[in-house]
C-alpha cells in the first residue's frame, strides 16, 4: 500500500469532519485483518448531521495526546491505542507525535458506527494538516485501514464499498450510488449506550473462525446486494426494508452460531424488534437493522413518522436525504 508522502512542514493544524454511515448490506469478516480487507462488498446509507469533528496538530511529544468530547483519553484505553496504531502509518522522526481533539455526536463503541465517522474525520484532518489533496477514493482507502466501515463515510446517501481482490487493498474502496430517496428516514432506537462487550474487530474474527454458518455468508451478501440495489432503483420500500432487515438478521444469526456465541442483543433490543413486527402487522411499513451493538435503527418513509413515534417516542429521527 502506497501511503501519501508527507510534506515536511505541516500546517499549524488540520481539520476534518465526517458523518456516520449505517450498513444495510453488512461488512462482517476480513480476508486480511492487517489492511481491513473485507470478504464481501457492503452498502451503507449516510446519516446526515451525525458528525465527528476532528482537529489534529503535529507535536514534539513525549507521546500522542488524544481527547474525545473534551475528555483526555488514557494511554491504556482501547480508543487511544487504536488511534495511535493508525497514526503510526503517518509519523516519522521529524513528526513523531500528534495531538488530536475529536468531538463525536454519537456514543462511542455502542453500535452506532462512531468508529466509521471517527476514522473518516481523522483521515480528512490529516489530509488537511499535510495538504495532501488526495481524492476521496484515496482517502476512502486510507480510512479503511483505521476501521473498515470508515471507508464509506465520505459521501452522502447510498455508498457501496467494493471488497476488491488485490492483496495491497488498492481496489478496496467505497463509491457513492447516484440514486437518492428523499422520503427515506432512519430512527435510532437507543436501548443502551454503554460500551459493547466485544469489539466488532474481535467479533468478526471469532465469527469467521468458529461459526458453521459463515460459509453461507458471502453468497447471502451477494444476493442481498443485488436485491437491495434493485429495490433502491425502483424505490420499492417493502422490498428494500425486507432485504435490509434480513441482512441484519442473517449477520446476527451467523454471529450467534459462533463459539463462544456472540450476542449483542439485550432484552430491550428484542422487545424493540417485536414492536417493529407488531407495527408491521398493524399495516405500518417499518423495518429495522442492527449492527455490532444492542441498539436498533428503524427504516421507514416520512409519511409514517407519526405512527412510528407513537410506539417509539424516544427514537431519534434522521432524514437520510436532506
Ligand atoms: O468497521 P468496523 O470494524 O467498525 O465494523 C463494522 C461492522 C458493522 O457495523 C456491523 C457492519 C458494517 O458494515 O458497518
Amino acid at each position: 500500500m502506497l501511503l501519501p508522502k508527507q510534506i515536511q512542514k505541516p500546517k499549524e493544524q488540520g481539520y476534518g469532519e465526517a458523518p456516520v454511515n449505517i450498513a444495510l448490506i453488512k461488512y462482517w469478516g476480513k480476508r486480511c485483518p492487517l489492511l481491513n480487507l473485507p470478504v464481501t462488498d457492503s452498502l451503507s446509507v449516510t446519516v446526515p448531521d451525525t458528525l465527528t469533528k476532528t482537529v489534529i496538530r503535529a507535536i514534539d511529544g513525549p507521546c500522542d495526546k488524544i481527547s474525545l468530547n473534551q475528555t483526555i483519553m488514557q494511554n491504556n484505553s482501547s480508543f487511544y491505542k487504536r488511534t495511535c496504531q493508525f497514526l503510526d502509518l503517518f509519523r516519522n522522526e521529524k513528526l513523531p507525535f500528534f495531538e488530536i481533539e475529536t468531538q463525536n455526536s454519537v456514543a462511542t463503541a455502542a453500535g452506532l458506527a462512531s468508529s466509521a465517522s471517527g476514522f473518516a474525520a481523522l483521515v480528512l484532518a490529516l489530509n488537511d494538516l499535510f495538504q495532501w489533496q488526495l481524492s476521496l477514493k484515496h482517502l476512502s482507502i486510507l480510512a479503511r485501514m483505521g476501521s473498515g466501515s470508515a471507508c464509506r463515510s465520505f459521501w452522502p446517501g447510498f455508498v457501496h464499498w467494493h471488497a476488491g481482490m488485490e492483496e495491497n487493498g488498492m481496489d478496496s474502496f467505497a463509491e457513492p450510488l447516484a440514486q437518492t430517496w428523499p422520503d427515506l428516514m432512519l430512527a435510532l432506537v437507543i436501548v443502551n449506550q454503554s460500551q459493547k462487550p466485544i469489539s466488532s474487530r474481535d467479533a468478526m474474527q471469532q465469527t469467521v473462525r468458529t461459526s458453521p454458518l459463515y460459509e453461507a455468508w458471502p453468497n447471502t451478501v451477494a444476493k442481498h446486494l443485488i436485491e437491495l440495489k434493485q429495490a433502491i432503483a425502483q424505490k420499492d420500500f417493502a422490498h428494500f426494508g425486507q432485504v435490509a432487515e434480513q441482512q441484519a438478521l442473517a449477520m446476527h444469526a451467523t454471529m450467534l452460531a459462533s463459539w463462544p456465541s456472540i450476542d449483542y442483543r439485550l432484552e430491550a433490543t428484542l422487545a424493540s424488534i417485536h414492536r417493529v413486527y407488531e407495527l408491521r402487522q398493524a399495516g405500518v411499513p417499518v423495518y429495522f437493522t442492527q449492527d455490532a451493538g444492542p441498539n436498533i435503527k428503524l427504516l421507514f418513509e416520512a409519511r409514517h413518522q407519526a405512527e412510528i413515534l407513537q410506539v417509539f417516542p424516544a427514537a431519534i429521527v434522521k432524514p437520510l436525504f436532506l
